[in-house]
């Protein structure tokens, strides 16, 4: 029989790294309630046609990346959910959030996202984004806040390093007076760009100069940039964000180009990369979105928000060879020496782990010894025996393993004793 192999893209998370991913998910959720930003789950899939509207047509996301199914009781179809921003506004349009006077919104979210990208290193077809979103608010000091989220995210679990590339896309209005000066520019090396950049100069000319190929770069290295044409108000609001990060202590370096992948960016985008992890160096992105709300149909409301994969994080973490304090193991292994004692180390154990203590015994008949050896394996801080002996007078042997420490404990007194000392180290 043929084996069923896991699905390009994406991959098992096998216990023995699942601790990491706690580790990091913890983390993120303590950092948001630090922050006040308080967790949204949305579904995984949504309407595909929020996402045309969303994340924009001409993005690379809904032009080849979306998983999408016809729905089969209506016309519409459904998306397997590419990120996480559109359903959220979604979701705050259809609760009407905007008219809460509870504002800004503060919302994270911490989930699977799915993509059909071409798999490599850091980029798979299903990954999990954390991500949160702010909406409600056009201060600039909620623009520094949400970088700094992340950026505090990555410099609590160990991360250095890491920069934050900054631009601002303008608003509308900004752009639509680049775009014409713009065009000018790239319909002069129209035939030189790639298929990509000739099928996008007229759609969207800004996504041009986020192209990664070498050539595209070089032939739009001297293009109009659009920082030249913010408007007063618009170059205000860039200028205080980088005047919060700079009083938040976080670097940050101008990058004109940065245009980022989705349709919905005005005003401030950015990205945190790290030197080099594989093919794949940004970990993170976001930006202002201050036209989605009112596209997607509730009052026009102003949001900014991030999302970063925990999977590049964690090649990150990896990568500069950061150990997170993971620790295993559980906390007694309850030996049996024959199998007369078998049922009441079976019923000892169930009252071990209602007494708050990680407990396991054999299931396959071992042999001491070889008992002994699963506790090892389990890393087991303590073993209880039970031997003929302590069967015979009612009493456990409770060894420590770190210290070889044995003491015998009468088996009523067992439970409460243990469960200190667990207590205790913990
Ligand atoms: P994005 O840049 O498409 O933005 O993705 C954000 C982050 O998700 C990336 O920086 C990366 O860490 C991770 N990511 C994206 N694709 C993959 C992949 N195939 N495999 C692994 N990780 C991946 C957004 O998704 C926006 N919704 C961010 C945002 C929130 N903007 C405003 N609010």
């Amino acid at each position: 029989m043929t084996r069923i192999q896991i699905p390009r893209g994406t991959q098992d998370i096998m216990p023995g790294t699942v601790e990491l991913w706690h580790y990091v998910e913890a983390k993120a959720r303590e950092l948001c309630r630090r922050f006040n930003y308080a967790e949204i789950r949305t579904p995984l899939f949504e309407s595909t046609e929020l996402f045309q509207r969303g994340v924009g047509e001409t993005t690379d996301i809904v032009e080849k990346e979306m998983y999408s199914v016809a729905n089969p009781r209506s016309n519409d179809a459904l998306t397997l959910r590419p990120e996480g921003t559109a359903g959220v506004v979604r979701s705050y349009v259809e609760n009407k959030l905007y008219g809460s006077p509870n504002q800004p919104t503060k919302l994270y979210y911490l989930g699977p996202m799915f993509r059909h990208e071409r798999p490599q290193a850091g980029r798979y077809r299903q990954f999990v984004q954390f991500g949160a979103e702010a909406i409600g608010s056009s201060d600039p000091a909620i623009d520094a806040e949400v970088i700094g989220l992340a950026i505090r995210l990555y410099q609590e679990l160990g991360l250095t390093g890491l920069s934050v590339e900054l631009n601002s896309v303008g608003t509308v209005e900004d752009r639509a007076r680049h775009r014409e000066h713009l065009l000018a520019h790239l319909n002069g090396v129209r035939s030189e760009l790639c298929e990509d950049c000739q099928s996008r100069i007229d759609r969207n000319p800004l996504r041009v100069l986020d192209c990664k190929n070498e050539k595209c770069k070089t032939l739009t290295k001297d293009a109009p940039s659009i920082l030249d044409y913010l408007s007063e108000e618009s170059a205000a609001h860039f200028e205080a964000v980088k005047d919060y990060l700079t009083a938040l202590d976080i670097p940050y370096h101008v990058n004109p180009r940065l245009v980022r992948g989705l349709d919905y960016y005005t005003l401030t985008a950015f990205e945190i990369k790290m030197a080099e992890i594989g093919a794949v160096e940004t970990l993170c992105g976001g930006g202002r979105y201050n036209g989605l709300v009112a596209e997607l149909g509730g009052d026009d409301m102003p949001g900014i928000g991030f999302a970063l994969s925990i999977e590049r994080l964690l090649l990150a973490l990896e990568k500069q060879g950061v150990q997170l304090p993971i620790t295993g193991g559980i906390d007694c292994f309850v030996v049996v020496q024959t199998p007369e004692a078998k049922k009441g180390a079976f019923i000892l154990v169930d009252q071990l782990r209602q007494a708050g203590v990680a407990a396991e015994l054999d299931y396959l008949d071992r042999k001491m010894k070889a008992q002994l050896k699963q506790a090892d394996r389990l890393s087991a801080r303590f073993t209880a025996i039970i031997g003929e002996s302590e069967l015979a007078n009612g009493t456990v042997v409770l060894k420590e393993m770190a210290t070889g420490e044995q003491q015998e404990i009468k088996q009523d007194e067992f439970i409460s004793v243990l469960a200190a000392k667990v207590q205790q180290a913990n």
